[in-house]
């Protein structure tokens, strides 16, 4: 039996002192560790060195969970748990100075694949601002004392967000998505951290959120912040939410998007 309430004061701890970390990094300066699937997709020094140390921290809590993090070889486990982890999303942000990046955590048990996994606990922490949004299974999406609900949309439109890939091949389709879509939207916003547009979703600061080409890891933790606060979150039809795509809406906007999205 998991207790998804003790996962979560880890993941929070852990959170909160990888934050820490990589904003202290950043204040330091960014090393370019490397580029991986393409020239834009970058890794700095800070995105391995605070995976490390949120690895670290959860194999001396938790030595017999799982663990599948962005930046090192995923490891199995026997207990049944896999934490899921984005040291610093938004990367991108992270290299430019944008302040606009988080640490996402999600401890999943099932296999280790968004298509049959469930979400225990997730924890998406912002350390420039400072905001900690947290949801377990069950007990609802918070940000601080503040029960987070998705919105309901009105006639002015739904305020969209969506992200494009670090491949430039994909591009072409990722803006005629978009051209889909507009007609749903009152504005469109494109910020750059995957977690944090999910975040964004269950707080009611976005309408709905879409994107083509995610990783485990981008949307492992924000997408249990959004259906813990009442929203939908999926892929294709009958998909899960995952490479093919993530959309994350209130009940309604969210088929609206999906059947567009078909289209
Ligand atoms: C990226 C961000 C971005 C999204 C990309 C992700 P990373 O994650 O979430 O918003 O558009 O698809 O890969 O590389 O910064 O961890």
């Amino acid at each position: 039996m998991v207790d998804a309430g003790q996962l979560q004061i880890l993941a929070v701890d852990i959170a909160r002192e990888a934050g820490e970390l990589a904003r202290r990094r950043r204040t330091e300066g960014v090393a370019l560790a490397a580029t991986k699937s393409s020239l834009a997709d970058i890794v700095t020094e800070a995105d391995r060195e605070v995976e490390q140390l949120i690895r670290d921290r959860l194999a001396a809590a938790r030595p017999d969970d799982g663990f599948l993090g962005e930046e090192s070889d995923p490891h199995p486990g026997t207990s049944g748990v896999t934490w899921v982890v984005d040291p610093i999303d938004g990367t991108v942000n992270y290299a430019y100075g944008i302040p606009h990046y988080a640490v996402s955590i999600a401890a999943v048990t099932g296999e280790p694949d968004p298509a049959g996994w469930i979400a225990q606990t997730a924890v998406v922490y912002t350390p420039v601002v400072d905001e900690l949004f947290r949801a377990s299974r069950g007990e609802g999406a918070w940000l601080g004392e503040r029960r987070l609900q998705v919105s309901t949309v009105t006639d002015a439109g739904a305020l969209l967000a969506t992200g494009f890939g670090y491949d430039p091949a994909t591009h072409d389709g990722d803006i005629a998505r978009v051209r889909r879509l507009m007609p749903l939207a009152r504005d469109l916003r494109r910020a750059g951290a995957a977690s944090l547009d999910l975040a964004y979703v269950a707080a009611g600061r976005l309408d709905g959120y879409f994107e083509r080409g995610l990783k485990p890891w981008d949307h492992a933790a924000g997408a249990l912040l959004v259906t813990e606060a009442g929203g939908r979150l999926g892929g294709r039809p009958g998909g899960a939410p995952g490479a093919d795509m993530t959309i994350a809406a209130g009940p309604e906007l969210f088929d609206r998007m999906r059947e567009l999205l078909e289209q």
